[in-house]
């Protein structure tokens, strides 16, 4: 890993970094979904990640999200929802590790870990004791990389973007306290 990494907690003023990151990052890594379905996905984007929206998310109080940087470059980010459960994965202290996303010329290089340690460790601190995530079916790169890291799938799920209909695997994480 390279030592000039540096993550830090993101406040409101970075929505518009965010915004672009999360949109860039998103179209490197799922484009391919939405072959022959171009609008769908540039709705999507329109939609998901414009300012306002991102501001507002920054905003509440059981969202946090942390930017990863090299050399003062955002290349990375993660977000921690917390009181959030899923049908497979109930109870009053389940957060859930909702985006995580590293630029594609930074992959492999530790990042992802760095940033799923810190959203643990804080899901730890506000007295979860389980996180749950969901990853789309075909991403075998990102389903390798969360069994390596000690997440194991418990069920699958659908989620739809306009006429899509995506397939999720659900994965979870106990926290030991
Ligand atoms: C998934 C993602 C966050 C992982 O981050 P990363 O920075 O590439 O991962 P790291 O380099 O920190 O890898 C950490 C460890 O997992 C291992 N690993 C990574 N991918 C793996 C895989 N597919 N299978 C097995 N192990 C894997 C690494 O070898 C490393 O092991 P080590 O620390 O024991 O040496 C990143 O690849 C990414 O952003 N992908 C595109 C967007 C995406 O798919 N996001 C997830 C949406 S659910």
């Amino acid at each position: 890993m390279t030592n000039a990494l540096i993550i830090r907690l993101a406040m409101v003023d970075h929505a518009s970094a965010l915004a672009s990151l999360g949109r860039a990052t998103f179209k490197q890594a799922f484009a391919h979904l939405f072959q022959d379905h171009d609008e769908t996905l540039e709705r999507y984007l329109e939609q998901t990640f414009t300012l306002n929206k991102i501001a507002k998310s920054l905003l509440k109080p059981n969202n946090k999200y942390w930017l990863a940087l090299i050399d003062e470059k955002l290349i990375g980010y993660a977000k921690l929802k917390l009181r959030s459960s899923h049908p497979l994965c109930r109870g009053r202290r389940i957060g859930q590790l909702q985006k995580i996303y590293v630029d594609s010329t930074e992959i492999g290089g530790g990042v992802g870990r760095a940033l799923v340690k810190i959203i643990e460790d804080e899901a730890r601190r506000q007295l979860c004791d389980r996180l749950w995530l969901s990853v789309h079916e075909g991403n075998a790169q990102a389903r390798g990389f969360y069994e390596h890291i000690g997440w194991r799938d418990i069920g699958q799920d659908t989620f739809a973007i306009g006429e899509l209909q995506l397939s999720y695997r659900i994965m979870v994480r106990d926290l030991e306290s």
